[in-house]
């Protein structure tokens, strides 16, 4: 199965002022892009502090919401829409595979891309870099030592000055 991880960020790398804030700060292409990318997916995989931040479960796509206590959001959760669950980046990718899933979107946060990136289960990274600078705030990837290589696929604006790079992960 294919994961293409997924994020909009700052000029300067940042994808959050801080933990709790929502991406709603991206231009409209990219929450264009990003509705259109998810749903051709028809999977999405985040943490628990991203679908905090958002508040709710994306229509139309799985959401697959990453915890280390996901019996406690049990009573939240609806059929093909929104799952909780536990596991290794593999075992989350694997999981999916047998699901019927032939490739997903991985959403973020900063730490949930880290550890993912670490195992070495994504295949592509989708990166909207945005008309902006925020000088303080989360990379893109956070909490984990990472040394990847990665090969240009595809670049283009795709409005709101805004633009998109496709990048494959060299493993
Ligand atoms: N600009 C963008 O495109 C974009 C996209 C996405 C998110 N964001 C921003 O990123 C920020 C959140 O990032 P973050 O780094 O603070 O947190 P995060 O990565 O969203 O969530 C971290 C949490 O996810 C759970 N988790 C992750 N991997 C897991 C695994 N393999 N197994 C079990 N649980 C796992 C754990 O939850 P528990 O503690 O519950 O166990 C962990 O504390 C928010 O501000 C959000 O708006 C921005």
């Amino acid at each position: 199965m294919k994961l293409i991880l997924m994020m909009a960020m700052t000029l300067d790398g940042i994808i959050a002022k801080n933990s709790n804030q929502n991406a709603d700060w991206t231009t409209k292409a990219d929450k264009k892009a990003f509705i259109a990318e998810t749903k051709k997916h028809g999977a999405i995989v985040m943490g628990q502090t991203t679908y905090e931040a958002i508040g709710r479960p994306l229509p139309g796509r799985l959401n697959l919401i990453l915890s280390l206590e996901p019996e406690t959001f049990k009573d939240k959760e609806q059929p093909e829409l929104l799952e909780f669950k536990k596991g290794s980046p593999r075992e989350i990718v694997d999981y999916l595979a047998g699901r019927g899933f032939a490739s997903a979107i991985l959403g973020g946060g900063a730490r949930t891309n880290a550890m993912f990136l670490k195992a070495g289960v994504v295949d592509e990274i989708l990166i909207t870099v945005e008309p902006k600078l925020f000088g303080l705030g989360l990379n893109f990837t956070e909490g984990e030592e990472l040394d990847l290589n990665l090969e240009l696929l595809e670049s283009k604006e795709i409005g709101d000055n805004a633009v998109q790079l496709r990048y494959k992960v060299i493993k």
